[in-house]
């Protein structure tokens, strides 16, 4: 690991993705491999039934969608729609999204990352997305000028993403509510048909970003 880098962010704790081990079963995908055309690459981490990913992959062919789901029975529902629906630019992934990223993507290789509806964590806040060490790793993995798209319901959950999104990782960022017509996920639709509030924040990583971990990829050694 780089140490004397001129970090752009200003989290303490740093990520130790060389401590992760290969997710069970790991197989690369294809478009990781072998992505000629340079067709850019999303990643969806927290899935669910797949309702946002089957829909992205139909309206944007030119792009392929990486989507994570760790509950069993949420990815069995959403694996047997995408079979189904057999769109080659999607590829369904049951596994841990932390543990499957640090393994599978390369730095500087993803156009966009979803993360819609986390699990609140309001008890362990710890554990939610932007208060994560894990976030910088996956800051890392963004390309410059990319995209990283957070929808709640929660809104202290969206005030600290925001706060954290300006104060700690120095994000360009902005914050609005989502339609109430919106459809994109199952939680989406349940949340607004009960009439709540759904916010989402979209963060860019700018020019020059500087992560501990812009090296790092598997079998690298720190
Ligand atoms: C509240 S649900 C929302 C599902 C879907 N995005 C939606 O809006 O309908 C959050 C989902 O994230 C998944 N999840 C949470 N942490 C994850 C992780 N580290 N890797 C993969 N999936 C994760 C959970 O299993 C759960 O299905």
């Amino acid at each position: 690991m780089t140490e004397n880098i001129a970090l752009t962010h200003q989290k303490q704790r740093a990520f130790q993705p060389h401590k992760l081990s290969t997710p069970r079963d790991f197989v690369m995908p294809d478009v990781i491999i072998n992505n000629k055309n340079g067709t850019p690459l999303v990643l969806e981490i927290g899935a669910g039934k797949g309702k946002h990913a089957l829909s992205f992959v139909t309206q944007q062919p030119d792009k392929h969608l990486i989507a994570i789901e760790r509950t069993r029975n949420k990815f069995e529902a959403f694996a047997k729609h995408a079979e189904l629906q057999g769109a080659s630019n999607l590829d369904a992934i049951h596994a841990d999204a932390i543990a499957w990223i640090v393994h599978a993507i390369a730095p500087s290789s993803v156009a966009k990352i979803f993360i819609l509806y986390p699990n609140p964590e309001q008890h362990n806040s710890n554990q939610q997305w932007l208060n994560m060490p894990f976030f910088e790793f996956l800051l890392s993995r963004l390309q410059v000028g990319g995209e990283i798209v957070l929808a709640t319901n929660i809104e202290t959950y969206m005030d600290n993403a925001e706060r954290q999104a300006t104060d700690v990782w120095a994000l360009p960022n902005t914050r609005c509510s989502v339609p109430t017509d919106s459809e994109r996920t199952h939680f989406e639709v349940k949340y607004l048909a009960r009439g709540e509030t759904c916010w989402e924040l979209r963060m860019n990583k700018p020019e020059g970003y500087k992560t501990r971990v812009d090296e790092w990829k598997v079998n690298s050694k720190f």
